[in-house]
């Protein structure tokens, strides 16, 4: 597995990491229209990355140009309230213009994996992302890539993995693969709570966790907030 370079940076409360991860995200969003048309983003799912998204509603973005990937996705009904898309839906993307054909749900509600195949051949057009946003689980797992499972790191692993029996429920998901996951300009963790304070020190310690083996060329960016760090 390639070695992840990781860049912590400890924010003096949430709301400050809040403020930062939005600033960031339209700086990202701005420097990829400068090179090409289009910019590609997966979003975390989760509950940390809810106030970020009400904020990035709230700003002014070339949207249009904006195309939105989810990096993971629970096996339900596609407007089920613990959706990932349906958070983020709610939060930003039904506030903003960006059309609805740039906006790419994982039909998780096909199953692991009809859903899977079908996520795989929507990214087949699609070349590196811009920007991956992720979260971290209090066991370390990020996306839907959990311990002991498989998390798709080889180079040769596919883009889209069926998730039977995670350890988070719903036990049924679909997640972009660490390999997928990698292929990417910027890769940002949001991490907030006491409740990933270990995750967080195992993954600084070295323990080999899923979210350390996320290894895109750029290395990645771990926001965190003083009751994680
Ligand atoms: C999910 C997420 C998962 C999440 C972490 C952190 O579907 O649950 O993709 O990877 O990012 O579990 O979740 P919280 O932000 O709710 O702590």
């Amino acid at each position: 597995m390639t070695t992840q370079t990781r860049r912590w940076h400890v924010f003096p409360d949430a709301d400050a990491l809040q403020r930062e991860a939005v600033r960031r995200i339209g700086e990202i969003a701005e420097s990829a229209l400068s090179r090409r048309n289009g910019f590609y983003i997966v979003l975390a799912g989760g509950t940390t990355p809810r106030l970020i998204y009400e904020a990035l509603a709230g700003t002014a973005q070339q949207w249009s140009q904006w195309h939105v990937f989810f990096g993971d996705e629970r096996c339900l009904p596609a407007d089920h309230a613990d959706r990932n898309s349906v958070m983020a839906d709610q939060a930003w993307l039904q506030h903003v213009p960006i059309p609805e054909t740039h906006i790419h749900p994982i039909p998780a509600e096909r199953g692991p994996t009809e859903g899977a195949l079908a996520y795989a051949q929507e990214l087949r057009g699609v070349s590196d992302f811009d920007l991956v946003l992720l979260g971290l689980g209090e066991d370390g797992h990020t996306a839907s890539l959990f311990p002991g499972q498989d998390w798709g790191a080889s180079l040769t692993s596919p883009d889209v993995l069926p998730v039977w029996d995670a350890p988070k429920p719903p036990p049924e998901r679909i997640s972009l693969s660490a390999q997928r996951l990698a292929r990417a300009r910027e890769v940002l963790y949001l991490v907030t709570g006491a409740s990933k304070q270990e995750a967080v020190a195992r993954w600084k310690h070295g323990e080999v966790l899923p979210a350390g083996a996320i290894a895109p060329p750029g290395g990645v960016d771990i926001f965190v907030d003083p009751d994680a760090s």
